[in-house]
């Protein structure tokens, strides 16, 4: 009996420990557009490519956190955060109805059209 409480504290820990190990590099939690099950580094390097191409800051679309300088990644308070799913979609659509030809690739990770072809590093894409 005491052994087999002792089992059960021990998995208990091991899991609490495992999930608790895991939270703080898990960057999905609020994904509508990006496949839920997107790497880390994946993720990191679109959010990358993101500010490189319309030349702004990580909180252009994310929301200042509570009570740190960081920023709330999984808030979507600041509209523009919508806006920006609104392009994706579109470039998402765009790939696959002209470009998708790669059947081994998610339509949402082609690099055909992607933001920066027209946003050419400007929030607002210049029109000449
Ligand atoms: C142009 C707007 C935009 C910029 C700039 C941007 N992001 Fe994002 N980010 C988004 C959108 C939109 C989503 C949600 C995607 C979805 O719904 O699939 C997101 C999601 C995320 C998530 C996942 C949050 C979750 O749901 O768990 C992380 C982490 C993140 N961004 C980090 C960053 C970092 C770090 C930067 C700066 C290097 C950055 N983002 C720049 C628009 C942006
Ligand atoms: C086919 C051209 C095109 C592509 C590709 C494109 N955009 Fe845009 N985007 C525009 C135009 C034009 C505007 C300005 C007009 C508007 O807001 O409707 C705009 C506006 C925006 C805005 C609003 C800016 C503001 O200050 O209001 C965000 C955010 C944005 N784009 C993010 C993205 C992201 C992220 C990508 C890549 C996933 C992307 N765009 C790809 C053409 C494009």
């Amino acid at each position: 009996m005491i052994k087999n409480k002792l089992f059960i504290v021990t998995i208990s820990i091991s899991a609490f420990v495992a999930i608790g190990m895991k939270l703080p590099y898990h960057h999905s939690e609020n994904l509508k557009v990006l496949p839920k099950d997107i790497s880390d580094a994946k993720l990191d390097s679109m959010m990358q490519s993101y500010t490189a191409a319309l030349g702004v800051q990580c909180s252009f679309c994310h929301t200042p956190a509570q009570n740190t300088d960081s920023l709330d990644y999984v808030s979507d308070t600041n509209p523009m955060k919508d806006n920006a799913r609104g392009m994706m979609k579109m470039v998402i659509d765009i790939n696959k109805t002209y470009f998708y030809f790669d059947k081994n690739t998610k339509p949402e990770y082609l690099n055909v059209i992607h933001c920066k072809t027209c946003h050419k590093g400007e929030p607002i894409p210049p029109t000449q």
